[in-house]
């Protein structure tokens, strides 16, 4: 055969999603689009080339396989163009200064009748589709924007996208413009809520774990590696920009769309043309509300320069275009009734009160409880059980009560008495002077041993995968593990009796206890969960005292001079490490294996001692991972927002907010070059 290997490889790839294709159309969709004889020689074609490519055979490959893909993971696929991300905006002073930026650019004066098409922003997973002379041949995951995942069987079984477009045929021999031999039409998967709520119900039923969310129900849906669960669940497809493509032009995103529409390819009904970005601020407004009342989870707007010419001219930055930016919508507040408030036993027995409330959906995630802080704060808000509430989810943070509609009271509202009694265990609750908290005092209750473990084997502690709170419940309620030591003496036939445990799983969790045993320090020491003994307590106080003896041995006043560790805290640590039934705990722990390595984040020197810096945007030479270890092993300390207390900020490129909340404050920003000279000197 007379083909280089880099064309043997394209064209091994066309063969391969085409009979991926038809082999979905053949066994899941009862509708062959190829006779056997095609079939055939495609896949003879297919084998010969494999044969004389031998580098380019895979596991992968339909002649590897029995009919539809089974349980193989995903095959790479190369995007012909990058699939690039967006930079966001928050506020109209920012859509401002990104208008600014494209006028500097394109070296004229800002334009009142820009043309912008406002898009909502679909909150599912983009997926790119390749059609190759209007055939879907191939459908892949983002993945890292260069490579992504093949998971052309799955997308095969959507309802909603076309196996064929309605091209228009060709006008006459000259008109080159009605279909193209390829195009990969880029879009958004997404699961609508009525759909997300049927799936977790089934789930639950079947007591699986349910989805947090409809953009994860999606992406878990997608991301199957059997179509036949794809297709029992219903999602939906989005197109709203493209690829590569070859055989057409294209001159304005409104006339992209306009096509995809007629192809019968699914498009947003809500896409506008906007002029200049007043236009397009009132387009945000009028749907900063509306949005609520879609079927389908919206995260924000995406502003595009509608012409393509001009597209071209401001081109792309790193791994956003320079041509688009994505309005985010801040934390959305919703309404809800509580039903009750509970009190939540915490691993160092803070009684916490928790609304329970009728589940809805906020920001697109289901949101059935939300803390309501402690007695006082119940009090100030003055929160009763059957009231309607705000609650909002800002971030990653617990969703929280905002206030009460007090307008909505019907005089059956219930106030909260605060229990004297820990509702587990029922020790007589305790609040020290000057606390907002009441406590469990009681070290064995068994909420707080609970809730102590999960904590130890938490991700940013021990970081035991697969040891959840409900093994934990299990082995607790067995009298299997008594205390954090034990879980170092599990074994395989503890294990395997536990509800939804399989040999597989079982392993794992084996293996990755015995990796935890030789965790960084600062990571047990976080995992003991000492109170008042965070994440950066613990670093600092692993980077200072290197050993568990040293920490034995110290005193107060020693660890109280250490930086950003206070009186209090210091306090906590010697009174934790002088119980005997804690120095009994270290020493099981150590006698079952567990080997803290010193912290990889030792002291070098102190000269950013004090200091909270925060880096944004994206760095070019330095990784962040990196650049935020040096700032700990001198002492600083990196921060995720700016505030008044950030000592500087370090702005890569494409900064976005948090460079504008730092020139609002008025805080020092510095370029990665000049935060390269800091760690030189
Ligand atoms: S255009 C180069 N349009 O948002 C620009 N993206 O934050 C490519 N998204 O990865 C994206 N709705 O998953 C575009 N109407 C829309 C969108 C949209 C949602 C997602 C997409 C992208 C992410 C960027």
């Amino acid at each position: 055969m007379d083909l280089s290997s880099e064309s043997a490889s394209k064209r091994i790839a066309v063969l391969r999603s085409t009979i991926e294709q038809a082999n979905a159309a053949y066994y899941l969709h009862d509708s062959p689009f190829l006779s056997d004889t095609a079939y055939d020689s495609l896949m003879q074609e297919l084998r010969q080339l494999e044969d004389s490519f031998p580098q380019l055979a895979s596991p992968d490959s339909p002649t590897q396989k029995v009919g539809i893909r089974g349980n193989v993971p995903f095959a790479a696929v190369s995007h012909r163009l990058p699939m690039l991300s967006l930079d966001n905006a928050f506020s109209l002073q920012d859509l401002k200064t990104w208008e600014e930026r494209l006028s500097r650019l394109l070296g004229t004066a800002v334009q009142t009748d820009m043309e912008y098409v406002c898009e909502l922003k679909m909150d599912g997973l983009s997926v790119s589709l390749t059609y190759l002379n209007g055939l879907l041949v191939q459908g892949a995951t983002r993945g890292d924007g260069i490579t992504g995942e093949d998971i052309t069987a799955n997308l095969l079984t959507l309802s909603s996208l076309p196996r064929q477009l309605k091209t228009r045929p060709a006008a006459s021999l000259f008109d080159t413009n009605s279909s193209p031999s390829l195009i990969e039409v880029r879009g958004e998967v997404y699961m609508r809520h009525d759909e997300f709520q049927r799936i977790n119900a089934l789930l639950e039923e079947q007591g699986g774990r349910t989805f947090a969310n409809c953009r994860n129900a999606a992406a878990g849906s997608l991301r199957q590696k059997s179509p036949q669960v794809t297709a029992a669940r219903k999602l939906d497809f989005m197109a709203y920009t493209l690829g590569a493509y070859e055989g057409m032009e294209f001159s304005f995103q409104t006339q992209l769309l306009h096509t995809y529409a007629e192809w019968g390819l699914p498009v947003s009904p809500y896409s506008t043309l906007c002029k200049g970005i007043d236009q397009v601020s009132e387009f945000v407004e009028k749907w900063r509300e509306q949005r609520e009342s879609l079927p389908y989870d919206t995260d924000g707007v995406v502003i595009k320069v509608n012409s393509f010419a001009l597209q071209q001219e401001l081109g792309a930055v790193s791994r956003s275009p320079r041509w688009a930016v994505a309005y985010k919508f801040p934390a959305q507040q919703v309404r809800t009734r509580v039903e009750q408030i509970e009190i939540q036993v915490g691993r160092t027995g803070a009684l916490t009160p928790v609304a329970v409330l009728t589940p809805v959906n906020v920001g697109g995630v289901t949101v059935s409880r939300a803390t309501l802080h402690n007695e006082d704060e119940i009090r100030r808000k003055d929160v009763r059980i059957g009231d309607i509430v705000m609650i909002q989810r800002a971030g990653e943070v617990i969703p929280e009560v905002v206030e009460v509609v007090v307008s909505e009271r019907i005089g059956t509202e219930k106030e909260f008495l605060f229990a004297q009694n820990c509702p587990i265990c029922g020790s007589q609750a305790v609040r020290s002077e000057g606390e907002v908290v009441w406590r469990c005092p009681n070290a064995s209750c068994p909420a707080r041993i609970q809730q102590a473990l999960e904590h130890f084997v938490s991700r940013n502690a021990m970081d035991i995968e697969g040891l959840g709170a409900k093994q934990i419940e299990q082995l607790l309620h067995n009298g299997l593990i008594q205390d954090a030591s034990d879980i170092y003496s599990l074994s395989i036939e503890v294990l395997l009796p536990l509800e939804r445990m399989g040999e597989k799983l079982a392993n794992k969790i084996l293996q990755n206890i015995d990796i935890s045993r030789s965790r960084p320090m600062e990571r047990f020491l976080f995992a003991l969960g000492i109170r008042h003994v965070g994440e950066r307590a613990a670093l600092l106080l692993a980077q200072r005292m290197e050993s568990l003896e040293n920490i034995l041995q110290t005193d107060t006043s020693t660890l109280a001079a250490i930086p950003e560790i206070g009186p209090a805290t210091a306090g906590e640590i010697v009174a934790w490490f002088s119980d005997e039934h804690n120095r009994n705990l270290l020493r099981k722990l150590e006698a079952n294996g567990v080997r803290p390595v010193p912290s990889a984040l030792t002291l070098q020197s102190s000269k950013m001692a004090g200091k909270t810096i925060v880096f944004t945007g994206t760095l070019n030479t330095l990784r962040r991972e990196e650049a935020e270890n040096w700032v700990m092993q001198h002492g600083g300390k990196p921060g995720s927002s700016v505030s008044r207390q950030t000592a500087f900020v370090v702005a890569g490129d494409n900064a976005g907010s948090k460079l504008q909340r730092a020139k609002e404050l008025g805080i020092q920003v510095v370029s990665e070059e000049e935060f390269l000279r800091m760690m030189q000197n």
